[in-house]
């Protein structure tokens, strides 16, 4: 590479680059813990966790970046003297067996949670998607280790929740509307905290809160195993399907108790958030009082966000009309004084 190439954007091993650069990962955030693809590198620490993702090289723009791209060419001919941090043993320390997506979006949630200069719809925003690629990574792989760290970070995620009035407002409002099974999962986890958030205002100390969002969160952990040609079929199911499909609560359960992670909590809300109060649930049929409390708070997000997400046969519903349909159709399977509780979150 010689002096005279002038091109902005460029290829550069991810050892090599420096704060000021601006890059783009390439991939899509699905692959990796940063929000956005292409940003600006502020911190050592940026550099180290690009590498702990995995990704040894990226594109730079040094159109946008603060050092010209001269400096770069230096270091390539091996002027590295006034750039020892290139050499920064640190850098790359992590080898990528011990890469554990999950942990990194930990990471990135913990980071975004405790950074006070956002402002809260950024903030609620940022604190959704991260939760949604740790829900992916999750039901990919829902060994042991992702359900663990997995938990953490949804403990993290219940805190703030519980403590920022002002952010948590924001978060009924921004959840995504396509239907996959980690999105789905993270609307579910917000909307049934922030029911339990107002229903069991001033008795936090009777409910184990962070145990409860785990409940939510992980409530479709056995879809892991349901193919998604199955979960978006719009004719009706064949009597083997619809035993995959009933199964699914069973089978969260089951992972969870290998993972040595079934608390009471997880238990009943991931057995119960099919069952409905007039007894036309499943897997057990149970009828009104049979069903715990939590598994009736997210029995009514579940179907809220079923409604307010758009399927493959279906268009998604507003969030009124939703209401609306879950008020004068379906009211026959909630508790009705929980889903009055549930419609004043969206006032
Ligand atoms: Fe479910
Ligand atoms: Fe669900």
């Amino acid at each position: 590479m010689s002096s005279s190439d002038t091109s902005e954007k460029r290829k550069i091993a991810t050892k090599k680059l420096a704060v000021g650069m601006y890059v783009n990962l390439g991939k899509s955030w699905l692959h990796h813990s940063f929000l956005k693809p292409n940003f600006k590198i502020t911190s050592e620490s940026q550099i180290r966790k690009i590498l702990k993702n995995g990704i040894s090289e990226v594109t730079v723009d040094f159109s946008k970046s603060d050092l010209p791209a001269e400096r770069d060419l230096a270091r390539d001919v091996g002027i590295t003297d006034k750039l020892a941090y290139i050499d920064d043993p640190q850098r790359g320390m992590d080898p990528p067996e011990h890469f554990n997506p999950v942990d990194l979006v930990s990471e990135a949630l913990r980071e975004t949670i405790e950074n006070t200069s956002l402002p809260p719809q950024t903030k609620a925003k940022a604190v959704y998607d991260h939760s949604v690629n740790m829900m992916n990574s999750i039901l990919e792989e829902p060994n042991a280790e992702n359900i663990l760290s997995g938990k953490k970070m949804i403990a993290a995620t219940v805190d703030f929740i519980l403590a920022d009035e002002e952010t948590a407002g924001y978060m009924s409002k921004i959840t995504s509307h396509d239907y996959y099974t980690y999105t789905h999962s993270v609307n579910v986890g917000m909307l049934s905290i922030l029911l339990a958030k107002q229903v069991f205002k001033g008795t936090y100390g009777t409910h184990n809160m962070r145990e409860l969002g785990a409940g939510f969160f992980l409530h479709d952990l056995g879809k892991c195993d349901v193919p998604n040609s199955l979960i978006n079929k719009a004719a009706p199911l064949n009597e083997v399907e619809w035993e995959t499909m009933r199964n699914h609560p069973a089978r969260g359960n089951q992972l969870l108790m290998e993972a040595n992670q079934l608390s009471i909590e997880c238990g009943l809300i991931v057995m119960q958030h099919h069952e409905r109060e007039d007894g036309s649930g499943y897997p057990f049929g149970k009828l009104g009082d049979e069903i715990h409390i939590y598994g009736r708070i997210c029995t009514i997000a579940d179907v809220y966000d079923a409604l307010t997400s758009t399927r493959a046969y279906k268009k998604k519903m507003a969030p009124f009309e939703a209401l609306k349909v879950m008020k004068e159709e379906m009211l026959h399977h909630f508790h009705p004084e929980l889903f009055g509780e549930f419609v004043q979150l969206f006032h």
